[in-house]
Parts: structure tokens; sequence; C-alpha cells
């Protein structure tokens, strides 16, 4: 019988660690796979105002966008595909401090979509982010008066651009099958259909199929 290294039941553990390529950080395994993107590529520098085109820009939150957010999180289309409901000041305070933590912890650019005329606050755009795959998943809302004016597709491809950009070298999207408008603007931006995830994704009325969509850096922008 063949002589095991760990006794009964390391080998086990080991199998299951090495076999997995998202278990790197483990002690006593070394992933044969370079990060590709460095720890600290985020949080060593300020996160960036990125322009889309004369009118909008993306620009990390502010206080000050505190009431845009409650209205957001108050609008039904947001709170169900979001899963989330801001109605205080306290609330929307946590939310912007919750995005600025993200850049910090480099989970997430998070970003308001802003008239730049005025600055104020038309949607949101976000890359969640994975920096050791290379990899992040885009998000985006758009408020209700601002919508149809290719706002959401203005913004996703800039930060689509941004994030490869970065060296991310695919980024996912990700929609319930019942959101029609979501799905448009994916198809806007170019994101490849790759299937359905079924029941993977919970909302308040239940688990959704979820439509998956790629970027990858080497695709067309469309
Ligand atoms: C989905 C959402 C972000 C779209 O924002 P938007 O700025 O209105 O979208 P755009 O104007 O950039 O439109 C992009 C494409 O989608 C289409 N589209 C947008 N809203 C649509 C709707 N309600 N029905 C059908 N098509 C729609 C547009 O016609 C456009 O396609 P086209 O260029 O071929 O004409 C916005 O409706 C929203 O915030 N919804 C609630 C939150 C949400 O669903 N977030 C995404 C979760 S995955």
């Amino acid at each position: 019988m063949m002589q095991r290294r760990w006794g009964s039941t390391k080998p086990q553990l080991e199998t299951a660690l090495v076999g997995d390529h998202r278990c790197r950080n483990v002690a006593a395994v070394t992933s044969t796979v370079p990060e590709a993107i460095p720890a600290g590529a985020m949080r060593s520098i300020n996160q960036p105002r990125v322009a889309i085109d004369d009118e909008l820009a993306l620009r990390p939150w502010a206080t000050a966008d505190r009431p845009a957010v409650i209205q957001a999180f108050s609008d039904p289309d947001i709170v169900h595909w979001h899963s989330r409901r801001i109605t205080t000041l306290t609330e929307a305070d946590e939310w912007v401090e919750a995005q600025r933590d993200a850049w910090a912890g480099e989970r997430s650019a998070s970003f308001a979509i802003v008239d730049v005329a005025t600055e104020s606050v038309l949607g949101r755009a976000a890359l969640h982010t994975q920096l050791e795959y290379g990899t992040a998943e885009i998000a985006y809302w758009v408020l209700p008066g601002a919508r149809r004016r290719n706002v959401a597709a203005r913004a996703g491809r800039a930060i689509t651009a941004w994030g490869h950009g970065f060296g991310f070298h695919r980024i996912e999207l990700e929609h319930s099958v019942f959101n029609e408008p979501s799905c448009r603007v994916a198809q806007r931006l170019g994101y490849a259909s790759e299937g359905i995830k079924r029941s993977s994704v919970r909302h308040a009325d239940g688990p959704h199929d979820m439509h998956l969509h790629s970027h990858l850096v080497s695709d067309e922008m469309l």
C-alpha cells in the first residue's frame, strides 16, 4: 500500500486545496500561477476620476451624494434588482462610506456617474474586483430621470475600458433573466453571452436564473 505523506486526513485536504485554483493563499500550498494584479495596486493610489465624454464622468462617491443615494434606493427597480432599500441620511452615509472602503479594501471600484456641468449624480457604475485573478464583475444603475439616454451604456463602456486598462483581463456581467433592460445594456456594450446560471441569485421574490455575459480585454468594445 502506498505510504501517505500526512497520515489519514491530510492527503484529502491537500487534494482539495491543490485542486481548487481559487485556494491560493493556503499555507504549504504554493500556487504556480502568479497574481494577475499585485495586491496594493488599488489602495496605493487614490480612486481616480474617469472621463466618459463631454457630458458625463465617473468619480468617487462624496458625502454630498447622500440624497441621490436615497433617491436611487427608493426606486422600485433599483430596490428590486439590487436588493437594498435606503431611506435615511444615516443609511446613505453608510452606503457612501462602504463604497470608499471597498476601494481601500481592493474589493470594488465604485463610481458615481455624474453630469459634468453640475456634478450631480445620474447613476452608479462599479467593478467588483478580484485582483489576484485579474477578473471583475460590472454593476450599474441609473436614476429614473436619467434613463434611456445611454447613460448606462456610456458609463459601462468607460468603466470597462478603465478596468481592462487597470489589468482586469475579464469582466463579467450578470443580470436576472427577467431584467431585459440590463440585458440590452450588456448587448450594447458588446459583452458576449455565456449562458444561464440556474437559480444562482436570491432576490426578494426568490432565486433567479442569471444570464452571464463577459468582456475580455481582447474583445471589441462596441
Ligand atoms: C438597466 C438600466 C441601468 C439601464 O440604464 P439606461 O441608462 O436607461 O440604459 P441606456 O439608455 O444606456 O440603454 C442601453 C440600451 O438598453 C436599452 N434599454 C434601456 N432601458 C430599456 C428598457 N426599459 N426597455 C428596453 N430597452 C431598454 C436601450 O434602448 C439601449 O439599447 P439601444 O442602444 O439598442 O437602443 C436602468 O434601467 C436601471 O437602472 N434599472 C434598474 C437597476 C438595474 O436593473 N440595474 C442592473 C442590474 S443587473
